[in-house]
């Protein structure tokens, strides 16, 4: 392995690979350094830019905190998240479509009962977001934790907030009941920009890209013997739908807020009719 080349550096560094145990491992490494290489020598990458890529990744870590992962954030605005998305929904024809888990998802949400308060006293929109989890038989899946996160009405996360006496606030998981049935008074979301102060923004600006997502909620379902499905739902006439910094617009999950007038619905909620619902089955696949 002495004064190698351009044409066999490769090949050289795939070779001190070969011991590799978990035949998995191996797979993804020798991919990785093929096309590591191969990128590199399509570009014809020189040294300048080859350390700014280094200081990009030096940035990204530098600037990650528990709430915030700038990797997350490029994998997404480079469109590999959704394409991690799709390989996922690979063979799976049925069922909720994916989506993306960003990067605001905080392990350790409270527990809201069913038909309780997500909002808090958020100024924004109120609305009723309901809807049931199925099997793809559709039939309810009962015991269903069905985890919600979203931006407040000024457009952050509560993790953005930096303000002295900021708390957790638009997160929350429940269980669906027998009838598989979930439900929370929640406010409308907002269109935001994926924080673009950092390293990931250079990358949108100097690509001439935007930064803005059309609104969303964030939704996580797990239950036991099915597939964990991570979505998201949008207001379907967003300014934003065709124009997403991270890809992660399907048409199945573009949602209406109608305007509803239900009573009943309406005190067992706490809010006042009529008010704006939206309703969303989420279908879980057996695995
Ligand atoms: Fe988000």
């Amino acid at each position: 392995m002495r004064n190698l080349q351009e044409d066999n550096i490769t090949e050289a560094v795939l070779q001190t690979m070969e011991g590799t145990e978990d035949p998995r491992l191996k797979e993804i490494m020798t991919s990785l350094v093929k096309h590591l290489h191969a990128f590199a020598r399509e570009v014809g990458l020189q040294q300048d830019e080859w350390m700014r890529g280094i200081q990009y990744l030096y940035d990204a870590g530098k600037i990650s905190t528990p709430e915030r992962n700038e990797f997350i954030l490029t994998s997404d605005i480079l469109g590999l998240s959704s394409l991690v998305d799709m390989i996922k929904g690979r063979g799976v024809s049925s069922g909720t479509e994916y989506s993306a888990l960003g990067p605001f998802f905080v392990d350790g949400a409270p527990e809201v009962p069913l038909e309780g308060n997500l909002a808090g006293d958020d100024p924004g929109t109120e609305v009723v977001l309901t809807g049931r989890v199925l099997n793809e038989r559709s039939e309810p899946v009962e015991g269903a934790r069905v985890d919600f996160w979203q931006t407040q009405s000024n457009g952050l996360y509560d993790v953005q907030e930096t303000h002295e006496g900021a708390v957790p606030n638009l997160r929350c998981h429940q269980f669906t009941g027998a009838d598989g049935r979930y439900g929370v008074r929640t406010i409308k979301p907002v269109s935001y920009k994926v924080p673009d102060d950092g390293p990931a923004g250079e990358i949108l600006r100097s690509t001439s890209r935007t930064a803005w997502r059309p609104a969303h909620y964030h939704i996580w379902v797990n239950a036991d013997g099915y597939l964990p499905l991570v979505t998201e739902l949008f207001p379907g006439d967003d300014d934003w739908i065709d124009r997403d910094a991270v890809f992660a617009v399907r048409d199945s999950l573009r949602v209406s807020f109608d305007d509803t007038a239900d009573e009943d619905e309406a005190s067992a909620y706490g809010v006042t009719a009529p008010y704006k619902k939206v309703e969303y089955d989420f279908v879980l696949v057996a695995g």
